[in-house]
Parts: C-alpha cells; structure tokens; sequence
C-alpha cells in the first residue's frame, strides 16, 4: 500500500423538493419552533416523495459527484453506499444505484453504520483504492430516515430528515500530498440500547422505528467524537490547532458547538449545515462537505477534518488534505 494516495475528486448532493418547516411538525406533535431552533438549531428538513427511495436520492447526488469530478460514470470501478434506510432488506442500494448510473462493471455494496456511514465508507474506500482494487470509487452516504421515524413521538421525529451526498475517490500516484491522511472506526455495541430501530427482518419482520434516549447520546457523542479526532491525528506530525475546517455529522449544533469547544477549535471553522436539513444520518457529511466546497470555503490544500458518531454506537473521523 504504498505510493497511491486517495483524493476527493467531485463533490454532489441531493435534497428532496418537499420542505416540512418546524411550523408544520408543530401541527403534527406537541412541538414549537422556538423549542426545536433552542434544542438543536434545525429549522426545517426535506422529506422524500411518496415513491422516491433511498436509491433514487443517491443517484442523484452520485450524478452530481461524477459531473463535478469532470468524468463518465463508466469509469466508476466500485460504488459504495452508506445507508440505514435501504430501499429493500436485500439487494444492497448501491447495485440499484449502480444499475440506475448505466454502470455495469466493476462492484457495488452498501455499508451500515448508521450516521457514521458515510466516515466508515471513507475509511473502507482509502485502503480499497490504495490496495489497488479500485481506480476511481463513488461513496455515497444517502438517508430516507422519514420512513423510520414515529411520527407520533415528538423527541425524535423533530431531529431527522432525508438526503443524500456523493464523492468520486481517485487514486493519485506521484508529487504532491492532496488525499486521505489519516482515518480511525471504532464501535461500542454495548450503546445499543441507547438509539436504535425496534425492528428488522430477523427480529420482528417489520421495519421498525427509531428510539433514542436523546441525553444520554448527546453526552456520549461529545465525548467519542473529541476522542476519536484526537487519536486520528496520532501518528501524523499535525495536531487539531491545524484544521482549517472540521466537517461534522449534522445532527445537534450543541453537539458541534460542544465538540468544538473540548478540541479547542474555532467554532467558524466547523462547517454548519443541520439548520436546513436536519439530521441525515450517512448523508449528512457530505452535504455539509458539498455545502462548504460550493461556497468556496474548503480550498485547496486545505486541511479538512471529517467526524460523526451514530447508532450502534459508530464512530470515525478522517483527515484529508484537499
Ligand atoms: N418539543 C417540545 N418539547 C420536547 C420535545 C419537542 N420536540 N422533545 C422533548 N421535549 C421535552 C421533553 O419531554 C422534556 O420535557 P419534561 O422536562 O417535561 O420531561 C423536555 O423537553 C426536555 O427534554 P430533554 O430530552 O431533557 O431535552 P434535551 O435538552 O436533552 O434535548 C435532544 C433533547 C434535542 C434530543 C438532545 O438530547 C439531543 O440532541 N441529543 C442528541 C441526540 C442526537 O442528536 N441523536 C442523533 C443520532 S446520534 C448522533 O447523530 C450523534
């Protein structure tokens, strides 16, 4: 594994058209704008279609990636799609994304790391590119979370929304120190109690509804997602005082507000997205990553820090140089 290095070469991302503002959930549960804006910064969340699926937000955002990165999609060798909510129990999502690019060779798979997919993808994509079983990877973190939620449960279906954002990944030989630095996983399936689905085919034969204690995650996320941004750095010769901006999962702005704060980093430097789209779970960083690319904030040589914890407990940051 030596000599390749894995770059972000396009950047896409995908929102359902339908807005739902938290003056509309208010008319759905005991819940005001003033109460959700205070808690958690989310103003509003897209909410997919009847009839549009997990897949078809992914090819979406995935066509966008592949515009961005100037390429064809028959170049893509391997997809792979971080997602909680896929359209089916099997096939995987990213053959149906596959089929739906016009892509027919190489492989496609689906991850499952809940809101850390999208990290768990990145990291899984690195060492495929750098072992040389892919050339040029499309990774994308896609969520239609609108379909687990209990809409009758005012502490969680407030949180989360639909979405979808894509990266082509290329291997670069030669000069230069663009790509992946670093990356660290880690899981604790002790939490799962903590966030979870209460169904599945092997359990119940149903899908299922998500179920959080919501305190009890935020104190862990918190302190998992400082640790973990500490330890990606270990065995660099950078530190965190470095980042010139973190990309985390959108999930509470007091959890990125606090996260910021126990690192010692500059609250302007942490990319901010969760006010317009709620938690996405897998797609959440790389809308927020689309989000700060298009605006011209990330530039290159940069160095972009990407974090996010989710059920499971999952956890992972990566650390790349634009
Ligand atoms: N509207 C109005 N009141 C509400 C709502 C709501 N939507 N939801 C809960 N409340 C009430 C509660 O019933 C409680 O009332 P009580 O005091 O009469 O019992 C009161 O508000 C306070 O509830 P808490 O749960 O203590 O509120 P807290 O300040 O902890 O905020 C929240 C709740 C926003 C869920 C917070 O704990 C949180 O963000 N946790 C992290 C969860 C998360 O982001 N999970 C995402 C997946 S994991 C990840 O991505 C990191």
């Amino acid at each position: 594994m030596s000599g390749i290095r894995t770059i972000v070469a396009g950047v896409g991302a995908y929102l359902p058209e339908r807005i739902v503002t938290n003056a509309e959930m208010a008319k759905l549960v005991d819940t005001s704008d003033d109460w959700i804006v205070e808690r958690t910064g989310i103003t509003q969340r897209h909410i997919a279609a009847d009839g549009e699926y997990t897949s078809d937000l992914a090819i979406a955002a995935g066509r966008r990636a592949i515009a961005d990165a100037g390429i064809d999609a028959s170049e893509v060798d391997m997809i792979i799609v971080a997602t909680a909510t896929p359209d089916e129990t099997f096939p995987a999502t990213a053959v149906k994304v596959q089929a739906g690019l016009g892509i027919t060779k190489g492989a496609a798979f689906d991850i499952q790391a809940v809101c850390s997919g999208f990290v768990y993808g990145l990291s899984v994509a690195d060492n495929l590119i750098r072992g040389g079983m892919s050339k040029t990877l499309l990774l994308i973190g896609a969520e239609t979370f609108s379909r687990i939620l209990d809409w009758e449960d005012r502490t969680t279906c407030v949180l989360f929304g639909d979405g979808a954002g894509a990266v082509v990944l290329k291997g670069e030989q030669g000069p230069g120190n663009r790509g992946i630095i670093a990356s660290k996983l880690r899981s604790d399936g002790t939490k799962h109690d903590l966030l979870y689905v209460d169904g599945g085919p092997s359990t119940t034969q149903t899908t299922g509804k998500l179920r959080m204690r919501g305190k009890d995650v935020f104190k862990h996320a918190v302190n998992n997602l400082s640790d973990i941004v500490q330890e990606v750095f270990d065995g660099t010769d950078l530190s965190p005082s470095d980042i010139d901006w973190i990309v985390p999962h959108q999930a509470n702005r007091r959890i990125l507000d606090a996260t910021a704060k126990k690192l010692g980093v500059d609250p302007a430097k942490v990319v901010v997205t969760v006010q317009d789209h709620g938690n996405t779970s897998a797609a959440s960083v790389p809308l927020a990553l689309e989000r700060a690319v298009r605006d011209g904030r990330i530039k290159r040589g940069d160095l972009v820090l990407l974090e996010a914890m989710g059920g499971g407990f999952t956890w992972g940051a990566s650390l790349v140089r634009w």
